[in-house]
């Protein structure tokens, strides 16, 4: 069962996604009472809102009561929170998955088009407008893609079947992927033209993005010389520093 208090913690991430954003590009202040900038952050971003539902609805479908109480709250819960989807389907043109399994700090940058199967998606990842991730299509293929953390997918692009796409990887616009993507690459065009050490960096930020260790690991695994514009620049600054080594006196430092 999913906690509350673990609920809240995915509904607050995913929030400060979109905040942070806000805060990025001078639409929300960084100072004020917090209840005031999350409306207004829901008011603004569309796909906090479709996430919101989509958090609240996982947890109703983890939740099994133990009590006849617990049992009717759940139904209730459930009919309320189906009533509560097709709304927020229709207002945002989201539809997510109650089934999908997902990280914390879902961003999804725009209305519309976005529809989520029970994928498996980890921490910090991107969606565009248009995109689809879900079944291949084939009959009694019920095969749904996973992604790693940080993944970002652009405009109308389509992931689907039993694909992994590796942590750090960007999905190009318009890209139909029907096959595995590796970690820290960037794929664009149909069929995918895979271009190695290069990845989401540059487009996913959140708070904290700069101290991540995560991020700064995967950083380090890009090949220091082989990545682009600006990727070994940013690599060097997580590698660690050379350590001092005094002179070496019959085999040992002194
Ligand atoms: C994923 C993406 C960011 C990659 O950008 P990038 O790493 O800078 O790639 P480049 O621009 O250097 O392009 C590399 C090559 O891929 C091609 N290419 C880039 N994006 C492509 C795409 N979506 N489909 C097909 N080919 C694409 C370029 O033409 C270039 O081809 P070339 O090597 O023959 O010259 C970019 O492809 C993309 O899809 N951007 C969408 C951004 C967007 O949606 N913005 C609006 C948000 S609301």
């Amino acid at each position: 069962m999913t906690s509350w208090a673990a609920v809240k913690q995915l509904i607050r991430s995913d929030i400060d996604r979109y905040q942070y954003m806000l805060e990025l590009d001078g639409v929300l202040p960084r100072r004020g009472p917090q209840l005031v900038r999350d409306l207004r952050t829901l008011l603004l971003c569309k796909g906090a809102q479709a996430g919101i539902v989509f958090r609240l609805g996982h947890a109703l479908i983890a939740w099994t009561p133990t009590t006849v109480a617990g049992r009717w709250g759940r139904r209730v819960g459930r009919i309320g929170h189906w009533m509560a989807g097709r709304v927020i389907e229709t207002r945002t043109g989201i539809q997510i998955a109650d089934r999908a399994t997902i990280g914390p700090g879902l961003y999804i940058g725009h209305f519309g088009g976005v529809i989520i199967g029970v994928v498996t998606m980890g921490a910090n990842c991107n969606l565009s407008h248009g995109v689809t991730l879900g079944r291949s299509g084939r009959v009694g293929d019920l095969a749904r893609p996973t992604l790693g953390d940080r993944v970002w997918v652009g405009p109308g692009a389509v992931l689907v079947g039993g694909i992994t796409i590796g942590d750090d990887a960007a999905v190009g616009a318009n890209t139909v992927v029907t096959k595995d993507l590796p970690a820290r690459s960037t794929s664009v065009g149909s069929p995918p033209r895979t271009f190695p050490d290069r990845g989401s960096f540059e487009m996913i930020v959140y708070r904290g993005s700069e101290e991540d260790p995560g991020r700064h690991a995967s950083l380090l695994r890009i090949a220091p010389a082989g990545g682009d514009r600006g990727l070994p620049e940013q690599r060097r600054r997580f590698e660690p520093e050379p350590t001092e080594v005094g002179p070496v006196v019959s085999g040992r430092p002194a």
